[in-house]
């Protein structure tokens, strides 16, 4: 097992997991300081191009914006997300990731689902492709209006059985997406290997967000997500000053010039 993955499995219990999106060199450099996991999430089809779903981004979509990412990369772990209808089979899963994996030189690839893809899965790690698992909300199977999970009986047993489906397939960490507190809660106690939550409450092993919301560079209006900085602030600034001094010829001085 790679080295990396070693080291986030063995942070259970013992210090949080920071997981953050990148869909570009510039940001990953950045992310790669912080986070133990950088993402390249499918999420950059809704934050980057406008999309209404997850399922118009492409396989190529995800390989580009990975090279990207890789170039700023130094010590954090490198999961990519494999796009809606890569993965219906156990042979188009295998022969997806191996490419995603060949061209992006990423550590390993992330899934949506349970039980439903759970052949996809085994036939993933049995031939040595590292696995996230990813429960809880599926932006790639929602239809309609989004709604957490985990309140019912029904949903809290299914997730429940899903996420010991996953671990003993060989998965090592499991994003929670939009799940009730205490389901999510007993979900972590019960698995070996770490949860990653996204609006899953404090009580998962890790936690993930889309970068693009923390800095407040994307407007997105959902409960779990909190602007830990106003970027655009900053970028406004910039623009302005730059804007002032070409008016008032200031730039290019001729330090600024050959
Ligand atoms: O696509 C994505 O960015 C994700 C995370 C938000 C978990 O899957």
């Amino acid at each position: 097992m790679n080295n990396k993955i070693k080291k986030i499995i063995n942070k259970k219990n013992k210090s949080k997991i920071i997981c953050l999106t990148a869909y570009s060199k510039n940001i990953a450099e950045e992310v790669d300081n912080f986070a133990d996991i950088t993402l390249v999430g499918d999420s950059l089809g809704s934050v980057l191009y406008n999309y209404n779903t997850t399922r118009k981004v492409t396989l190529s979509n995800m390989i580009e914006h990975s090279k990207s990412v890789k170039m700023g990369i130094k010590k954090s772990l490198m999961v990519v997300d494999m796009p809606f209808n890569t993965y219906n089979s156990k042979s188009d899963a295998l022969k997806n990731a191996r490419k995603i994996i060949k061209e992006t030189r990423c550590d390993a690839v992330k899934l949506e689902g349970g039980k439903k893809i759970i052949n996809q899965i085994n036939y993933l790690i049995k031939n040595n492709i590292p696995v996230m698992g990813h429960l809880g909300v599926l932006p790639q199977s929602i239809k309609g209006k989004f709604k957490s999970t985990g309140k019912t009986n029904h949903e809290k047993r299914k997730l429940l059985n899903d996420s010991i489906l996953l671990e003993k397939s060989g998965v090592f960490a499991i994003v929670l997406e939009c799940i009730k507190t205490s389901t999510a809660q007993q979900m972590t106690e019960k698995l070996k290997i770490p949860t990653i939550g996204i609006g899953s409450s404090k009580y998962c092993d890790g936690q993930v967000l889309v970068t693009d919301d923390l800095i407040g560079l994307n407007n997105t209006k959902v409960r779990f997500v909190k602007k830990f900085v106003n970027i655009k602030k900053y970028i406004k600034l910039g623009l302005k000053k730059f804007r002032t001094e070409v008016k008032l010829k200031k730039y290019p001085s001729q330090k600024h010039s050959y």
